[in-house]
Order: structure tokens, then C-alpha cells, then sequence
């Protein structure tokens, strides 16, 4: 059983031009975007997340360079990585995330069934436990 869902998006290839990748909400992904942001700069040997959402769905891309992410559904955890501008990694409601190992000039694009709440977040892992029984 996978905890996350690799997406692969469409990649319109140009040999000339270079590459285009599209996501379209409620045709490629399961929700309607609300939001977007991405990190990027992040130092190497730090880590990102350490926190799950309540309702909020993600999309996560690696828009430049490449990372790991850790999911866990408190039963089961799972790391993939992603390096693939035309991959997202789709991660369900309520599973704890980390995102680490960033590659030099690694830039992580996430979008975002909701605006930001800070009331949605989880980040204490104990507390998620208890959430998720
Ligand atoms: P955080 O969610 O901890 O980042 P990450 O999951 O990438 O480690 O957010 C870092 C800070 O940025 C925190 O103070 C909340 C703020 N923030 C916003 O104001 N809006 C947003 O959309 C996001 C994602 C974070």
C-alpha cells in the first residue's frame, strides 16, 4: 500500500523550446488549487514539514533539483524522491510529512486544496496520533 500518489503530469517536449508541464485542478489532481507556494534556498542538511494537515490536500513538486519525502499515516511510513519537474507527489489528508535531503538549488512547489489555516496544521506528532485513532 503506497501512503502518497505519484502523479505524472503531462510534459509537452520541444526539443527546441524545452519542456512544458501542466496541471489542471479537478482534472489532474483531485481538488481545487487555492493556494501555491514553494521553498527553495533551503540549506543542505535541513528539513522541511515535520507537520500533517487535518483537511488540507497538497501536490508536491520538484521543480528544480530533487528532495525526499517522508509520509507516515502513524502505521506505516514511506520515502520517496522526488527529482522530476513533470512528477507531484499527492498527499492525502491527515499523514505526517518531512521533506529533506534538498539538493543544491532544489526548488519545491506546492499546491494546495486550501488557503493557509493555521488552525489545519498538526505539529505535534503525539497529537496526530491521537487524531488518526
Ligand atoms: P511551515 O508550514 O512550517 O513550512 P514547511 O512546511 O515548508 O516547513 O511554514 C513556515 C512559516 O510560514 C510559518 O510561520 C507559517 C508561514 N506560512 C504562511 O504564512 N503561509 C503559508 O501558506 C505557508 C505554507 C506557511
Amino acid at each position: 500500500m503506497s501512503i502518497g500518489k505519484i502523479i505524472d503530469l503531462s510534459k509537452i517536449i520541444d526539443p527546441s523550446r524545452g519542456n512544458l508541464t501542466v496541471v489542471e485542478q479537478n482534472i489532474d489532481i483531485p481538488f481545487e488549487i487555492k493556494r501555491t507556494y514553494w521553498t527553495y534556498d533551503v540549506p543542505s542538511g535541513e528539513s522541511r514539514g515535520g507537520h500533517a494537515h487535518r483537511q488540507l490536500q497538497q501536490l508536491v513538486v520538484a521543480l528544480s533539483g530533487s528532495f525526499d519525502v517522508t509520509l507516515d499515516n502513524g502505521h506505516e511510513k514511506e520515502t520517496i524522491h522526488l527529482n522530476h519537474p513533470y512528477q507531484g507527489l499527492l498527499i492525502p489528508t491527515m499523514i505526517w510529512r518531512t521533506l529533506e535531503d534538498f539538493s543544491s538549488g532544489a526548488v519545491c512547489l506546492v499546491l494546495a486544496s486550501d488557503y493557509y489555516e493555521e488552525e489545519d496544521y498538526i505539529r505535534n506528532y503525539d497529537q496526530f496520533l491521537k487524531e488518526i485513532k
